[in-house]
């Protein structure tokens, strides 16, 4: 059974996911509700999204006390471990969850010395737990994920993330998006790259790329890709997507023919 290959990191990352969404969960029921209030749900959002980071700071450091976090909402936090630390992202897909839809995940990487070595991305509302070690391979559930094997651009779908307001845009972006427009079978904008890149390494996207990420939003995405068999790379020239924040995610066979294609885009 491929659930046995998942290591004593991975359960630990998996526990601590899974209260934590519990918290979420119930939220978002309520979130629901909220809607039609005046003032909307933004505060009691805000809120839920720190109680998970709370949650997931608290189990974390519970099973590994010497690691030190990188958390969204709390920043940087130095552990006795300076080797080993989480990267967490408690909610990603916030826009998503405030307006009552369906789906956000939380996002947990161990990285060692600038390694990511394992990564959760759980979505609570399919109870979809995607997982990856390096090493072991990338699975969702107890089910081992591949990338997919499509080859030519035009039947591929690939998904971005638009600028928004509030985020720095990258003032070529819309050229990239019109070349991806007219050479694939289509383009998705969900709202979390977390599960964006989950999506990738489970072949239900053959590509993904978008500008100005934050390291939580991508440190798990990106080992399962990998494991999952499919290449990351920044999108101007070879830049770590952790340090940049740039990424291009993409199946063996069309990530170069995107990568060609938006950098074309980005000199136009
Ligand atoms: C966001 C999501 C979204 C991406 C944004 C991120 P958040 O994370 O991943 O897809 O386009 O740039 O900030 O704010 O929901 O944690
Ligand atoms: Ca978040
Ligand atoms: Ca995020």
């Amino acid at each position: 059974m491929a659930s046995s290959k998942k290591t004593a990191i991975i359960n630990v990352m998996e526990a601590a996911a899974r209260k934590a969404a519990r918290g979420l969960v119930r939220d978002f029921g309520e979130v629901e509700q909220l809607q039609v209030s005046k003032k909307g749900p933004a505060d009691f959002v805000t809120a839920a999204d720190i109680k998970a980071e709370e949650v997931l700071r608290r189990e974390l450091g519970r099973a590994r006390p010497r690691y030190g976090f990188l958390l969204e909402e709390a920043g940087a936090v130095a552990g006795d471990d300076e080797h080993n630390r989480w990267i967490v992202d408690p909610l990603d897909g916030t826009s998503n969850f405030l307006h009552g839809l369906p789906h956000f995940a939380i996002s947990i990487a161990h990285e060692r010395e600038g390694e990511i070595l394992a990564g959760v991305v759980y979505e609570p509302v399919h109870d979809e737990l995607f997982w990856a070690e390096k090493g072991i391979g990338a699975y969702v559930n107890d089910r081992r994920l591949r990338v997919s094997g499509r080859s030519a651009l035009d039947q591929c779908l690939i998904a971005t993330g638009l600028p928004y307001k509030g985020h720095d845009p990258e003032p070529k972006y819309f050229a990239t998006l019109e070349a991806v427009l007219a050479q694939s079978a289509g383009v998705r904008r969900f709202g979390s790259a977390a599960l964006d890149l989950a999506y990738v390494a489970a072949g239900r996207y053959d590509g993904f790329w978008e500008f100005g990420l934050s390291t939580w939003d991508i440190a798990a995405g990106i080992i399962l890709v990998r494991e999952a068999g499919g290449m990351i790379s920044g999108i101007r020239a070879n830049v770590d997507p952790l340090t940049s924040g740039d990424i291009l995610a993409a199946n063996g066979d069309v990530h170069v023919p995107l990568e060609r294609l938006l950098r074309a885009a980005l000199r136009s």
